[in-house]
């Protein structure tokens, strides 16, 4: 084994930020105006002409757009929420926000997304049916929603959650953080469920350095999401007089400002063109890593097209290296790698408050023992993915 070392550290995500977008939030800096305004508004209207989403609400983060989204559908501490065990917090902490039950289903074993088979084995064995609604069982709170991750950017079967969510009366919000943009049998991501949550995290498809946007096609809850976003302030109000304004709810600050829209109308110009790239990277790791002994290759999205926000190997049990040790192996030779995710039902808080058994979740156990996420960003050079695919079949081969 020679042990090539990289000059400079690759990350395993970094943001692409071009000349342009620099410029713009330069001029919004010297503009006079840099919190929500006229830049916020034509990011939301570009937003929905680029998803084909009726409504888009700009916010500081998807955890605010998942918070505000199980808002606006009045969840409360008698109701519970189904969702994913292989995500991260923000998911599932939102629904404590509300002292309400978060159930975690399993995973598909290939792609680690909630499929119809996780969602109903979750409901046979956490659930009862009566007039039609779901009640958890133990607590009796009554199940108001599914939210499902796209994790990875590889898209849930939006079809079979829809008939779930039909049957049981749920809502479905998408936790799209790692699916701008994907595509879902020919529709955007943004225009399945009742809302869609994306980030722009800074390493996410595209970027605001903090930001989310919710979308929705129902007119009544963006207007909720629009009141809460900021204090709960009737904007009708403001029309009045110059002063005057009228606090109708008791809100939250969750706005985006003008300096990180003005980037975000740059980045959205940009997303194709970063979308195309990540493909590009995935399938030449793909073909670069199809005989590589002791490692399996994430999944094509079939349904759809996959976002790429993140190449996840898994690291079989007859490698000849383990998780830890490529992962360490890698960062020998200057290359970053990461997890996504330690299962929900890992960590310390969720344990102890909802004593979730890990034999419920085989499979999300398995992933976690083998997931391993490569550099992955549309800003790597071609240098860069020839230094990954070397050290990897350096290591492996
Ligand atoms: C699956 C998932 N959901 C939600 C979030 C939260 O996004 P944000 O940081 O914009 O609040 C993240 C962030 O990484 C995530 O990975």
């Amino acid at each position: 084994m020679i042990q090539i070392k990289r000059k400079t550290f690759l990350p395993f995500a970094l943001p692409s930020i071009s000349e342009e977008a620099i410029e713009e939030v330069v001029q919004v800096l010297k503009s006079g105006w840099i919190t929500s305004g006229p830049k916020v508004k034509e990011f939301e209207k570009n937003f929905s002409d680029f998803t084909g989403a009726k409504e888009s609400i700009s916010l500081n983060s998807a955890t605010a757009g998942l918070h505000l989204s199980l808002e606006a559908i009045g969840l409360t501490e008698k109701d519970a929420v189904l969702t994913t065990s292989v995500t991260f917090t923000a998911t599932v902490e939102v629904i404590c926000y509300f002292k309400a039950l978060p159930i975690l289903t399993d995973v598909d074993p290939q792609t680690h997304l909630m499929t119809y088979e996780t969602l109903i084995e979750a409901i046979q064995r956490e659930c009862q049916e009566k007039n039609g609604a779901l009640y958890h069982k133990k607590t009796q709170k009554k199940v108001k929603a599914i939210i499902p991750v796209h994790l990875a950017g590889h898209t849930c079967d939006m079809e079979s959650i829809q008939e779930i969510a039909q049957r049981y009366k749920l809502y479905i919000i998408e936790d799209a953080a790692h699916a701008f943009p994907a595509i879902h049998k020919n529709k955007m991501i943004g225009t399945w469920g009742d809302f869609t949550v994306f980030s722009f995290y800074a390493t996410k498809g595209i970027t605001t350095g903090e930001g989310g946007m919710v979308t929705t096609s129902h007119k009544e809850h963006a207007d909720r999401i629009r009141l809460m976003r900021l204090h709960g302030i009737n904007r009708e109000s403001f029309n009045r007089q110059g002063w005057y304004y009228e606090v109708v709810e008791a809100g939250y600050k969750y706005n985006l400002t003008d300096i990180a829209a003005a980037l975000g109308i740059v980045q959205l110009k940009e997303a194709n063109q970063f979308w195309e790239r990540r493909t590009e990277i995935a399938n030449i790791y793909n073909q670069a890593f199809a005989n590589l002994p002791g490692i399996s290759l994430p999944s094509e999205d079939s349904n759809g097209k996959h976002s790429w926000h993140l190449y996840r190997i898994l690291v079989n049990n007859d490698c000849k290296l383990t998780r830890e040790e490529l992962s360490w192996e890698l960062k020998k030779r200057n290359i970053g790698t990461s997890l996504h995710f330690i299962p929900i039902f890992h960590h310390p808080y969720y344990k102890k408050t909802f004593h979730f058994k890990k034999e419920n979740y085989p499979n999300a156990c398995k992933m976690y023992e083998q997931t391993l996420s490569l550099p992955l960003f549309a800003g790597m050079t071609q240098g860069d993915v020839s230094d990954v695919i070397e050290a990897m079949q350096d290591l492996l081969a």
